[in-house]
């Protein structure tokens, strides 16, 4: 199987692991884009099974509930042939006092070649990274990075435009809470995209024009000047107090209308990461319109968790530990 469309090849790949998209290069990314588009077109074809991870064991290990993360890893594992098996937290030893790097020292030693994994602390992943000797996928660590979310969003958009670069992007709502932001923004300022950050004050601190983007508060003023919204939902779970007056003011002052969606550049794409509170962050109309690209993002996640899993199963075996510093690299 030879999933490359382009001239970018599995042999560039040197990263063990998947920890976020602050680590990796703009080439890196892109390897990762180009490698799924072709797992994209082979899940075209009536036989959409390929044996490149044949003997391999993929472990899920969801600290944080997921409806799309992991059932889309797994069936990039099954589709790449791997053995996969969930860990559900609540029905393990861990309530017994069993910790989380004992837990997953076990599940390495019952074979795991690599775990995916999504836990409420930042840097539980790379903690993980450091500990076993298999290779880790971060599927969100807290408020800190979705790095597939990103990949997926990136790969999304570059197939609705055909380009990244030189588009105007805007993150809208929670951002201070999201790990989806963070991976958005470290992946579209190094594909050469104009990011902009839009919500309450309470929401989007000002310190966040460090990362390479714009900070604004007013909706209406930024949408003229965007090819696409990502559309970010309030993570009320992750707030300890209330950071705005009502949903319905914030409804009011950010949510994505149809009215909106004509404020912005022609053929305006639409994304949210889902879970989606319809009404709140976006009306049902925009969810389902035609600039919504909602679901085209949950199809194109799965050919990113093939093209990830796939890259980095040349790697799976390698000594490498820790985080994905270039030092590790066997390049
Ligand atoms: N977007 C996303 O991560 O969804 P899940 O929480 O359902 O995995």
């Amino acid at each position: 199987m030879e999933p490359h469309a382009s001239s970018t090849t599995p042999t560039a790949w040197t990263r063990k692991h998947l920890l976020g998209l602050e680590d990796l290069t703009r080439e890196e990314i892109v390897a990762i884009l180009d490698t799924a588009d072709s797992f994209a077109e082979i899940s075209q074809r009536s036989r959409k099974k390929v044996p490149a991870l044949q003997g391999r064991i993929v472990f899920n290990l969801f600290f944080e509930n997921s409806t799309r993360t992991r059932t889309s890893f797994s069936l990039a594992a099954k589709r790449l042939s791997a053995d996969t098996q969930d860990f559900t937290a609540s029905s393990s030893s861990l309530s017994k006092g069993e910790t989380f790097i004992d837990t997953a020292r076990n599940i390495e030693a019952m074979g795991a070649d690599l775990m995916v994994v999504r836990h409420a602390t930042p840097g539980a992943p790379h903690l993980l990274a450091q500990h076993v000797n298999c290779s880790i996928i971060n599927a969100g660590d807290g408020a800190h990075e979705h790095p597939t979310q990103g990949l997926l969003d990136l790969m999304t958009i570059r197939r609705a435009k055909g380009k990244i670069d030189g588009l105007t992007v805007a993150l809208v709502g929670d951002i201070s809470h999201s790990r989806v932001a963070r991976s958005n923004i470290w992946g579209l300022t190094k594909l050469g995209a104009r990011v902009i950050l839009c919500g309450p004050p309470t929401l989007v601190p000002r310190s966040m024009e460090r990362l390479g983007c714009e900070v604004a508060y007013h909706l209406d003023e930024v949408l003229p000047h965007c090819d696409v919204v990502n559309v970010l939902r309030i993570q009320f779970e992750r707030q300890a107090k209330a950071l705005f007056p009502s949903v319905s003011e914030y409804s009011q002052l950010y949510g994505m209308t149809q009215a909106r969606v004509l404020k912005g550049k022609d053929n305006l794409l639409v994304l949210a990461p889902g879970p989606i509170n319809r009404g709140v962050e976006l009306t049902p109309e925009v969810a389902d319109g035609p600039n919504s690209a909602i679901l085209d993002q949950v199809t194109n996640g799965l050919a990113v968790r093939m093209a990830v899993l796939y890259l980095l199963s040349g790697k799976m075996d390698s000594k490498a530990t820790g985080g994905d510093s270039s030092t590790e690299r066997d390049a």
